[in-house]
């Protein structure tokens, strides 16, 4: 008989500060106004001074538990999908399972940026189908006001700090219908933070610091809506599927244009996708599972329903998960 994956629980954190737009307004040249009309962003949390990612994805992690009604010694498998890891190394999988208790099972980090929630998915079900794991804890978390320049008016104000968990469990039906993990890694400089641990830290030749996050916001922009629109495509062709089928869209909060851009794509009303960015804005790695939980626990999102999350991020990396919840 084959095995499936499926979601047993969710769980999120936001830290507790928040920053307006109103508040940005008095650090860059920007208004309240500009980034709604232009993201749909109002406002965003930010990690305080000292509170790292695995804090965060701790928080998250023990909600998605208790959800799920499973322990953390029940789980045979972690993966953490972050941008932004407490430390080079031990990974924050290996942070977050001593801080959970659990000692011996797998736990690794994925890097894949915006797009590392739905590569993690990806990753724990197949762990799951091939019977390598029963019980995996998927968590997206990032610190992202970490890598921002607070003077670049241009990325500063589309980010923030968050994390959120999935609780995946083995099946004897889906659960989990396909993922679909894509990466091209030829529009590195569109998006992306100059330094490394192997590169360095040295000043870029333009003088941007390179600890920093630079983008190139428009061809982004272009880049993520025509992409977005393909995957949903090859998700639907997949799965021999139309797109009345799907109950809902949960993707990735980068930009409410964007959203609407792909709600249009697979002809949904927007009462039907789930938005959350004008609460907490782009929390990369974390903003997939951020929504899933919060339309989960507002009841919006109920058991049997079919689920499409897509997320698109640096790299590029795009992808997407077809589920029934
Ligand atoms: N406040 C006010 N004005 C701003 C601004 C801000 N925060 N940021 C940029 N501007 C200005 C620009 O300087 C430009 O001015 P100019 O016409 O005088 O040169 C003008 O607004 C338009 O800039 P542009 O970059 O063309 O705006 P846009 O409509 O593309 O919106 C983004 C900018 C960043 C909001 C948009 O491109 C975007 O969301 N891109 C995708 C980013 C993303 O999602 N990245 C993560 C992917 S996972």
């Amino acid at each position: 008989m084959s095995i499936y994956s499926r979601i047993a629980g969710t769980g999120s954190y936001l830290p507790e500060k928040v920053l307006s737009n109103h508040d940005l307004e008095k650090m860059v040249e920007t208004s309240d106004q500009w980034i709604q009309e232009r993201t749909g962003i109002k406002k965003r949390h930010i990690a305080e001074a000292g509170q790292t990612t695995c804090d965060l994805a701790e928080q998250a992690a023990a909600r998605a538990l208790k959800a799920a009604g499973k322990t953390a010694q029940e789980i045979d498998l972690i993966v953490v999908a972050t941008t932004t890891p407490d430390k080079i190394f031990p990974s924050t999988a290996c942070l977050l399972q001593q801080r959970l208790g659990n000692h011996g099972c797998a736990a690794f980090d994925i890097q894949a940026v915006c797009t590392g929630f739905v590569y993690a998915m990806g990753v724990a079900d197949k762990f799951i189908k091939t019977g390598a794991a029963r019980t995996a804890l998927v968590v997206g978390a990032e610190t992202l006001s970490r890598i921002l320049d607070w003077n670049d008016r241009g990325t500063c104000i589309l980010f923030g700090d968050g994390a959120g968990a999935v609780v995946l469990e083995a099946a004897d039906k889906p659960g989990i219908l396909s993922t679909h993990l894509h990466a091209d890694g030829a529009y590195e400089e569109l998006l992306h933070v100059p330094g490394g641990i192997s590169r360095g830290f040295d000043m870029e030749a333009d003088g941007a610091d390179p600890h920093f996050m630079q983008m190139k916001g428009n061809e982004v922009f272009k880049m993520a809506v025509n992409t977005l629109g393909r995957i949903v495509d090859e998700t639907l062709a997949a799965n021999g599927m139309k797109k009345s089928d799907i109950d809902w869209l949960v993707p990735h909060q980068a930009n409410i244009r964007i959203i609407k851009a792909t709600a249009r794509k697979l002809s949904m009303d927007m009462d039907n996708v789930v938005v959350t960015i004008g609460e907490h804005g782009n929390t990369s790695a974390a903003s997939v599972p951020l929504a899933l939980d919060t339309a989960v626990k507002d009841g919006r999102i109920k058991r049997g329903e079919t689920l499409l999350l897509e997320a698109f991020g640096g790299g590029f990396t795009w992808g997407s998960v077809l589920l029934n919840y």
